[in-house]
């Protein structure tokens, strides 16, 4: 049988916020970024987590996902640190969305429903938009951390969301972008 592919649905970050935010940790954090940090070429915005999917689901919720009516391109804002469960005991390093999560939550909302249109089961936690930086394990402490870095704020256009792979292996997973969804369907 055909190995399931572990899938997600995301929206990828351009080049140019990519290499903004690069710029800024190495300010805020040089050498010491707490954890295990994600490679910039590996920095996305989950919208809806798939996971390990054989390949009678992958077409339909390939197909689930081409049917989304999008919204129109918009413009995003990514700002503020934050940790998850909570930065008293971060497990996941992350920056925020400021603009644009309301787009956002709508587009998530779109690949909810196409998701379980498809046979998935519905996703029980609320969508908490976020790119993660960096995982920790074990759990640290990063409220001073987070209090003491300098502000920061990267803008990009969400014109398109991705239905990605995560090969994992050694190391960090590559992510394959399978299919591209542009907004912009005019
Ligand atoms: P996150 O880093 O944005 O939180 C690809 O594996 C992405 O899917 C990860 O970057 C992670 O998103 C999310 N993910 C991985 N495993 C998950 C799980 N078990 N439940 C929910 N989301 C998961």
């Amino acid at each position: 049988m055909e190995k399931a592919a572990r899938l997600f649905v995301g929206v990828p970050i351009p080049a140019e916020l990519q290499n903004g935010l690069e710029a800024y940790l190495r300010t805020a954090f040089g050498e010491r970024m707490p954890g295990r940090a994600v490679p910039p070429a590996n920095w996305h915005l989950t919208l809806r987590f798939l996971g390990a999917t054989d390949a009678a689901r992958h077409r339909r919720v390939a197909e689930e996902l081409g049917h989304i009516d999008p919204p129109p391109p918009f413009d995003l804002t990514v700002a503020g640190l934050g940790a998850f469960p909570r930065a008293g005991r971060a497990k996941v390093l992350w920056i925020g969305v400021g603009g644009g999560a309301d787009e956002l939550r709508a587009l998530a909302a779109s690949a909810e429903a196409a998701a379980v249109r498809a046979g998935f089961a519905p996703e029980p936690k609320p969508f908490s938009p976020h790119l993660t930086l960096s995982r920790l394990d074990p759990p640290a402490d990063l409220r001073a951390t987070i209090e003491r870095a300098p502000a920061f704020t990267g803008r990009m256009r969400v014109d398109a969301f991705v239905l990605f792979r995560s090969h994992l292996g050694g190391g960090p997973p590559r992510y394959e972008q399978l299919l591209r969804f542009p907004l912009d369907r005019s």
